[in-house]
């Protein structure tokens, strides 16, 4: 049985999983200057009210559109910005509010796994150099206690020993999104945000990475919160599945759930987009194809984000925002088309 069933049978018998990360109402908006005097004229709202949990172990899927604020959001979790409002829970301790300074002793906990690896591994530093930094800031290991360390992260994301001593320009694309694995592992951190860790690969490579980190999570008891606009892997490594649009999270469900009945217009549109492996099932009737962009998120439509391309919009849809509410036990849709109170809308 893959390890990814064998974690979700578990949460489904333990309903008492502990949420490791809890976040409530969180907003990321960045300020737009412009003119002479550089002048505050707006802000962009990347992630605007965005609420889920992850549980210790799990995977959290965030998928969703370019620039829909996936990234923005990832990095506000783990506090690399400033929020602008909200609540950020990680084992039970706010981090929202806590200025930069003393989170500190917190980053050992968290870690991020970025999309790029050319452009996240530094190209003057070893190999061992990029892997030990996080030990020599954190950690008052003996300079042979990090070498020893820094040779057991490269055994475990399968990188030769031999090669500490070479730059990250010497490696292909799989290779140094290794050694970002291994810099992200080296304080035994809990929580990991990948972001989009394998959109630069190869396909070919894309597979071994993805195992990779399976493999380590299983053996470390790892919980990801893993970014991608590719719903196919996400739907191979999720355990459940945020989607996002325009800086709200519109669904939120077990993988299962999600993909065999999913609610919201837009996740329907975005898995009717994916390609069905088997050619007998194709039969092109439930594809939707979404017309428009998608606005711009300094000045997002009134009401509800999706209305200017939603194939469902009401009136009410162009008037008031959905509330966010648990349609079925653990799957979350923000939409009128299946609000239980308030004003219905004729459409
Ligand atoms: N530092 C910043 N300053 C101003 N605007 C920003 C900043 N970072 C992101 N944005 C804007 O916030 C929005 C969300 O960006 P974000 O990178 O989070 O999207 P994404 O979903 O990760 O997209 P992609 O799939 O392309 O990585 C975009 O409109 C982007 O231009
Ligand atoms: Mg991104």
């Amino acid at each position: 049985m893959p390890p990814a069933l064998i974690r979700g049978l578990c949460q489904l018998l333990d309903n008492s999983a502990k949420k490791l990360v809890e976040v409530k109402d969180l907003k990321m908006h960045f300020p737009v200057y412009a003119g002479l005097f550089r002048r505050k004229v707006g802000d962009v709202k990347a992630v605007d009210g965005v609420s889920f949990d992850v549980y210790e172990g799990e995977t959290l899927g965030l998928v969703g559109e370019s620039g829909c604020g996936k990234s923005t959001c990832g990095r506000a979790v783990l506090r690399l910005y400033d929020i602008t409002n909200g609540s950020v829970k990680i084992n039970d301790i706010e981090i929202g509010e806590t200025p930069q300074s003393e989170l500190r002793p917190m980053r050992p906990e968290m870690q991020m796994v970025f999309q790029d690896p050319q452009a996240s591994l530094n190209p003057r530093m070893t190999v061992q150099a990029i892997i030990q930094e996080p030990l020599d800031e954190h950690t008052t290991l003996t300079k042979a206690e990090k070498a020893q360390k820094v040779g057991e992260l490269m055994d475990a994301v399968g990188l030769n020993r031999a090669f500490a001593k070479r730059y990250p320009q010497a490696f292909s694309g799989g290779q140094r999104q290794r050694i970002g694995i291994a810099r992200a592992l080296a304080l035994n951190p809990k929580f990991i945000v990948c972001d989009e860790p394998i959109a630069a690969l190869d396909v070919s490579i894309q597979a071994q990475v993805v195992n990779l980190l399976e493999d380590l999570q299983e053996q470390l008891g790892l919980t990801y919160l893993f970014i991608s606009h590719d719903l196919s892997m996400v739907r191979h490594i999720a355990d459940r599945v945020a989607v996002m649009y325009l800086g709200k999270v519109v669904e939120l469900a077990p993988r299962e759930a999600l993909y065999a009945t999913p609610k919201h217009p837009y996740t329907q549109a975005l898995l009717s987009a994916v390609p069905e492996p088997d050619p007998t099932k194709v039969t092109g009737a439930d594809r939707v194809v979404l017309t428009g962009d998608v606005p711009s998120p300094s000045n997002p439509p009134k009401g509800c984000n999706f209305c200017t391309r939603c194939p469902a919009v009401m009136d009410i849809c162009k008037q008031i925002e959905p509330t966010y509410q648990e349609l079925e036990p653990g799957h979350f849709v923000a939409c009128h088309l299946f609000e239980t109170t308030g004003e219905q809308g004729g459409s």
